[in-house]
């Protein structure tokens, strides 16, 4: 047998023992008794009773085993010309002093603290204070816009806000004070404190009383002597609550617990990343995603590796050659990013020139996920780079990944398409509409977790478990529900081939097009709309919307189709990268009136589609179609 199905038979046999096993790869306080309580929470607890500490676990104790000057971070920003390395030690004094600052303004254990940050290093040192005194914190990307600050304000009800005075965009300097202002004028709940950190790039605009400067308040707690210790949390206290795309407008508020969250990311860097303390792993993405918290902060950290924090594009900044540049340089020795990084290469650079500039040999495996691998990508990156390309599926909810190709127990098999096999912890199935495990091999249908999912997944969603089993539970009793759909073949690899709900994924962002629809249905002049993603070349998917005027409309077409355009960019952000809008007459529905986004996707994106026998009017197809064709997206067109 080989070793993955040795491990992973071995976690079936005796899923206790396995994960008490992986247990001891974390410093507790007090070592938990047991693994799994299937009593406590929805759905059982991890390691219920034991006392640990993030942030003890991811910096003071490498310290205390001599590594005090070994690089745990480096800031490398080639958007702004910036490098910073914290060793260590470093990184552990300005995490205990922000910490210390926050206790300050009154936080303490179970408080939330909201992040609105770019990628500067103080965002992880923000986080990782948060830990260390108990705080949960919220990370909100620096793509959105004030109103999704605003639903993750008053959903979270943060005592402090930490923010920056700017992110950096290759075409523009974002001002994030007026963001963050307008976001705490328009929620319900205030925070009683915004901590801001002023970047050379852009000075805060102004102060209220309840904005402090953060390199003041670093000074004036480094003067006083002020850190704080790590506070021993319950392995299931909440760590963080991450804001993920649900079907609607509200984002579903993901949480993390403390214990299961770094026993699982522990295991991971062993076994399926295959880093060692003392290596440099890179996760090219930030830390408002998953793949951020996960693999920027906690992961690497925990295993003692050097973590790079990247700011910057995969392209034009400053030019394709950036990501081969900073492997050389902090010698990487595992990538981990979503395939559009490595299309945008790809595409301004199809030979790959820049690579032989850069000595990349450190380089052991390239890592994928965040959105399917198409396997063109795939072949790409691994005939350029000479390195195996692994495919892994997971999601935000999941914390780490639910497939992959455990590279640190051996290497299986590459297959294109397929992001490989369950790692311990998960046991697949593939369901039909009524929950039945679907017929052989290749059948495609929703892709379903038996319960209990494994440590560092989410145990409930914050303050919401009705809307937690509502989301995940219910439709499959006894499984979790992915919303995606996929196959597993004859090996037994897993092929993801989309969602199942409304969700699209954008250069490996995840965005609700239902979010889209109810922003639209905001606009003065729309009486109905639908949102829909559909292939895209770079991105994977792209958002386009249809929208159906209210009578009696007088404003030209064009000028409310970029109204349209303008008013999802304000309220959702530049990162919901919506760029068509069309107004049509009318919507194609079936005769019970659900809008077949499925046919209009199909023709979109050139595929074979039938004419719904349940659809209201068959002429209504002829008009998207046309609209399609005048805005170029018709794939052939595109082509
Ligand atoms: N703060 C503010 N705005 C942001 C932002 C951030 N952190 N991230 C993206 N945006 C903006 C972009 O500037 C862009 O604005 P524009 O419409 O004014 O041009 C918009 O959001 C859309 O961004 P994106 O979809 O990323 O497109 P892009 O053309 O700017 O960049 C790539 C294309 C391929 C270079 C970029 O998507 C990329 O690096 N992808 C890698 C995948 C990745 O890291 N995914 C993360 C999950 S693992
Ligand atoms: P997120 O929560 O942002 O990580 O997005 C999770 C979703 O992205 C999943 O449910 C999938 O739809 C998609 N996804 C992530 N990784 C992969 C992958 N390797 N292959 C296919 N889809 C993926």
């Amino acid at each position: 047998m080989s070793r993955y199905a040795d491990v992973y038979k071995a976690w079936m046999d005796n899923p206790e023992d396995f994960w008490m096993e992986a247990a001891q790869g974390i410093d507790w306080v007090r070592a938990p008794e047991k693994a799994f309580n299937p009593d406590d929470g929805v759905y059982g607890r991890w390691f219920d009773g034991g006392l640990c500490n993030t942030s003890y676990n991811c910096l003071d104790r490498h310290v205390e085993a001599g590594m005090g000057d070994v690089a745990a971070l480096i800031y490398d920003s080639p958007i702004t010309g910036s490098k910073r390395v914290y060793t260590y030690a470093e990184l552990t004094e300005e995490v205990a002093t922000f910490a210390a600052v926050l206790q300050d303004k009154g936080v303490g254990k179970g408080d939330r603290v909201i992040i609105y940050m770019p990628m500067v290093p103080e965002a992880a040192i923000a986080m990782l204070a948060c830990a260390r005194i108990g705080a949960i914190h919220s990370v909100v990307f620096g793509g959105f816009a004030p109103h999704e600050l605003v639903t993750r304000i008053d959903d979270a009800k943060p005592k402090v806000i930490v923010s920056a005075s700017c992110g950096i965009e290759p075409n523009r300097v974002i001002a994030y004070k007026p963001l963050l202002d307008k976001a705490v004028a328009d929620s319900k709940h205030k925070p009683d404190h915004c901590i801001i950190l002023e970047r050379e790039e852009h000075a805060i605009e102004s102060m209220s009383t309840r904005d402090h400067d953060w390199t003041a308040l670093m000074d004036e707690a480094r003067a006083a002597g002020r850190k704080a210790d790590p506070e021993p949390m319950n392995a299931t206290d909440p760590l963080y609550i991450l804001y993920t795309s649900g079907t609607t407008g509200q984002p579903k508020g993901v949480v993390r617990d403390t214990g299961g969250h770094m026993v699982a990311l522990k295991w991971s860097m062993d076994n399926i990343y295959d880093v060692k303390t003392g290596e440099t792993y890179w996760a090219a993405s930030d830390v408002g995603w998953v793949v951020g918290h996960s693999y920027i902060v906690y992961a690497p950290l925990l295993q003692g590796c050097t973590t790079i924090l990247f700011e910057g594009k995969p392209v034009g900044t400053p030019d394709a050659g950036t990501f081969w540049r900073v492997i050389e340089e902090h010698k990487v020795a595992a990538l981990f990013t979503a395939p559009t990084a490595f299309r945008a290469i790809k595409k301004e650079d199809p030979k790959a020139e820049f690579l032989a500039k850069y000595d990349t040999s450190s380089l052991r495996t390239l890592f994928l996920a965040g959105e399917r691998a198409d396997p063109d990508t795939i072949k790409w990156a691994e005939q350029i780079l000479d390195v195996p390309v692994l495919d892994h599926w997971w999601q935000t909810e999941t914390g780490w990944a639910i497939t992959g190709n455990p590279v640190g127990l051996e290497l299986l098999p590459v297959k294109y398409g397929s992001a490989s096999v369950p790692m311990p912890g998960y046991e697949i199935h593939i369901l039909d509409e009524g929950g039945h495990e679907v017929e052989g091999p290749n059948t495609l249908g929703a892709v379903a977790i038996k319960l209990p999912l494994p440590p560092g997944n989410l145990p409930t969603l914050w303050n919401n478990d009705e809307r937690f089993r509502n989301a995940y539970l219910n439709h499959f009793p006894g499984y979790y529900e992915t919303a995606d759909a996929g196959f597993i073949d004859e090996d037994g690899y897993l092929h993801i081939m989309a969602r199942t709900d409304d969700i699209i994924n954008v250069a490996g962002h995840r965005l609700s097009t239902g979010g889209m629809e109810e922003v639209l249905s905001s606009h003065q002049s729309v009486a109905e709309c639908a949102v829909l993603g559909i292939a895209d070349a770079l991105k994977g998917q792209k958002p386009i919307g249809f929208v159906v005027l209210k009578s009696g409309n007088t404003k030209p077409l064009d000028e409310i189709e970029k109204e349209c355009i303008q008013l999802v960019r304000e309220e959702i952000g530049a990162v919901a990268a919506l760029r068509h809008i069309m107004v049509v007459d009318r919507l194609p529905k079936t005769r019970s009136g659900k809008i077949l986004r499925a046919t209009i996707r199909k023709i979109a994106d050139g595929e074979e589609w039938k004419m719904p026998a349940t659809i209201d009017d068959p002429a209504i197809l002829d008009e998207i179609t046309e609209a399609l064709r005048s805005h170029g997206l018709l794939t052939d067109q595109a082509a």
